[in-house]
């Protein structure tokens, strides 16, 4: 089940205040496979996963996709393979409007015109946005700059896609529509998320990363179905959600 085409291996990190914020974590994706990253606030999901995007500089530990490894000169090529969606959309979007925004990561990564063009569109329309391309983002509602920046992800093909919590502040309607696009994705995927139903329907696998180290690393179901694993990582199933009535 594990295999070769991310890995991740006795990572470290220290934030500048001495804070070890990750601890020798261990992580393996075969390629097309879909993985959650689970584990309660202040874990260190976030800080592993904007790793994967090289955003934290010298590493401390080795990480490799596709047999690269995330060294300085590699590292524009891998940016380019990996799509991030950040926790908090107002990290991602900076431009005037939402359609320029989108277009900037193919652009960027050297998509002809036409590409960039079609790609952004058809991401929009993905995620339900098309009637606000020539808006500022910073006027959208939290839950559509959500949208926006999966948007702006999804238009650079990226071949590894990890989210950061994507469905949280989505409606209902919204959060079935990111799940059913997730699904339908023929790439890679690590998804960070409290929300385990999405989890279970997307990931087979999961890991739970709780103080900064891999506390479990198994089938979705069997770790939710886990109470003991359950309680020890401050997760919960959301009221009412009966996993007595999937199969084993
Ligand atoms: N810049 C920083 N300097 C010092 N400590 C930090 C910094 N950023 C994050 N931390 C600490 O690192 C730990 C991991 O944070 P991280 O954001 O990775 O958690 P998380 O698992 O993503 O949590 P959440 O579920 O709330 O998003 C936390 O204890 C946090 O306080
Ligand atoms: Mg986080």
């Amino acid at each position: 089940m594990n295999g070769g085409y991310l890995s991740v291996n006795n990572l470290n990190f220290e934030y500048p205040d001495g804070y070890k914020a990750l601890e020798n974590v261990n992580l393996n994706l075969s390629k097309g496979e879909r993985l959650a990253v689970l584990g309660p606030n202040g874990a260190g999901k976030t800080t592993l996963i904007l790793h994967l995007n090289g955003i934290h500089g010298e590493l401390k530990g080795e990480i490799k996709l596709n047999d690269i490894s995330y060294s300085e000169e590699n590292i524009s090529k891998i940016r380019k393979s990996v799509g991030l969606v950040f926790q908090d959309p107002d990290d991602q979007l900076f431009m005037p409007t939402v359609l320029e925004d989108v277009m900037f990561g193919p652009k960027n990564f050297g998509f002809s015109e036409k590409q960039v063009e079609e790609n952004s569109i058809e991401a929009l329309k993905q995620v339900k946005m098309l009637d606000f391309i020539d808006k500022p983002p910073h006027h959208l509602s939290f839950g559509q700059k959500r949208k926006v920046a999966i948007a702006s992800v999804l238009a650079s093909e990226p071949e590894l896609l990890v989210l950061d919590e994507p469905s949280s502040n989505l409606d209902p309607a919204s959060r079935r529509e990111l799940i059913d696009i997730l699904k339908n994705l023929d790439v890679s995927i690590i998804l960070v998320t409290h929300d385990l139903p999405m989890a279970l329907e997307i990931c087979s696998r999961s890991v739970i990363l709780n103080n900064g180290k891999i506390t479990a690393n198994d089938n979705t179901y069997k770790i939710l179905k886990n109470e003991k694993i359950m309680s020890e990582n401050r997760l919960e199933l959301p009221f009412g959600f009966a996993l007595h009535h999937l199969e084993d």
